[in-house]
């Protein structure tokens, strides 16, 4: 169970693996992810299901190794097997027959809206694609997203590919000139806000897929809360994906910022076996009482 089929390497850091988990490949939605855990002493962590097949049993991820456990799970080799893969987990993205929609995603958010932008497009709406890199170096799914998308507009950072600058202005451009009846947004939290501020003061509605840290993705311990709408959400349970106009982004920025400067990290979970349940425990309370 949790055998490796299949592996690519996109870039030197970004892998694409095809895992044999049945159970989930037949119930899997877009939008959905699961609970990845390599070995013993790596951390469980979330990883969206960019890809399912269902005859074949399979699920397939990208990974972007920024960490221990994102490395280690990159590691593996085709017949290496996954120690355990919780799913599918979260909501299904809310997916439906708009009309026009742009798909805007920077970063990792490119392999998680890719099934948005199939299942989309399967839907009937005319799906425009805006990618945004740092460089078109670190530009990832640029074929698969041309394959799934009518058209897309590719915005790199330094100027290294196509045009100069971020994706929120290739996306105000668009808005400007065309008649759009949704937009879907993932990446930075940063970019997130923006698309949803230029959204909102032209009535267009737009999701969001938000990304917050996740101890279990189970609902159980709190990590992940976000506001929504004034109200406490659980990003695991009642998300990930959110209506963009009603999410609090200074406070999903305040509390990613807050976490990295503490040290968020996996491994840091695992380190002390004894102590993991205790760690676990103070980062849950503080993801609950941190407001
Ligand atoms: C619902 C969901 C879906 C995701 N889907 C994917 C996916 O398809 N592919 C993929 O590569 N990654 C995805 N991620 C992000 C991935 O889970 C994290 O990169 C991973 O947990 C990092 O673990 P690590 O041990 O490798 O790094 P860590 O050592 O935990 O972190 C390394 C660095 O990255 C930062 N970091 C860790 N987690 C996050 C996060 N969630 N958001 C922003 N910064 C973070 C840390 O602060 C630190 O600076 C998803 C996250 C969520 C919540
Ligand atoms: S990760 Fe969502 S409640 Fe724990």
């Amino acid at each position: 169970m949790y055998k490796i089929l299949h592996k690519q390497i996109l870039t030197q850091d970004i892998k694409r693996i095809d895992i044999h988990a049945p159970a989930i490949a037949s119930r899997v939605a877009p939008g959905q992810f699961v609970m990845a855990t390599s070995d013993l002493y790596t951390h469980p962590i979330p990883m969206s299901v960019i890809d399912s097949d269902e005859k074949r049993g399979m699920i397939s991820l990208i990974v972007h190794e920024i960490g221990p456990a994102t490395r280690t799970l990159g590691a593996l080799s085709i017949g290496d097997a996954l120690l355990k893969v919780v799913g599918p987990l979260g909501q299904p993205a809310l997916i439906d027959k708009f009309g026009l929609v742009v798909c805007v995603a920077t970063g990792i958010g490119a392999a998680q809206i890719l099934p948005l932008c199939r299942a989309l497009k399967k839907k009937g709406n005319k799906v425009i694609g805006i990618m945004g890199a740092k460089s078109k170096k670190v530009l990832m799914l640029e074929a698969q997203m041309r394959v799934v998308c009518d058209e897309i507009f590719i915005t790199t950072n330094d100027g290294s590919y196509e045009r100069k600058g971020l994706a929120t202005e290739a996306l105000k451009d668009f808005l400007n000139k065309y008649k759009v009846d949704c937009v879907y947004a993932i990446g930075s939290v940063d970019m997130m806000e923006a698309a949803s501020a230029m959204t909102r003061s032209k009535g267009i509605p737009i999701y969001v897929t938000l990304n917050p840290y996740m101890a279990n993705g189970l609902g159980l311990c709190g990590s992940c809360r976000v506001k929504v709408g004034g109200h406490l959400q659980l990003a695991c349970l009642h998300g990930p994906q959110f209506n963009g106009h009603e999410v609090d982004f200074g406070d999903l920025n305040h509390r990613m910022n807050a976490l990295k400067e503490t040290g968020w990290n996996n491994q840091n979970l695992l380190v002390k076996t004894r102590s993991r349940g205790l760690v676990t425990l103070v980062k849950s309370l503080w993801g609950l009482t941190k407001r």
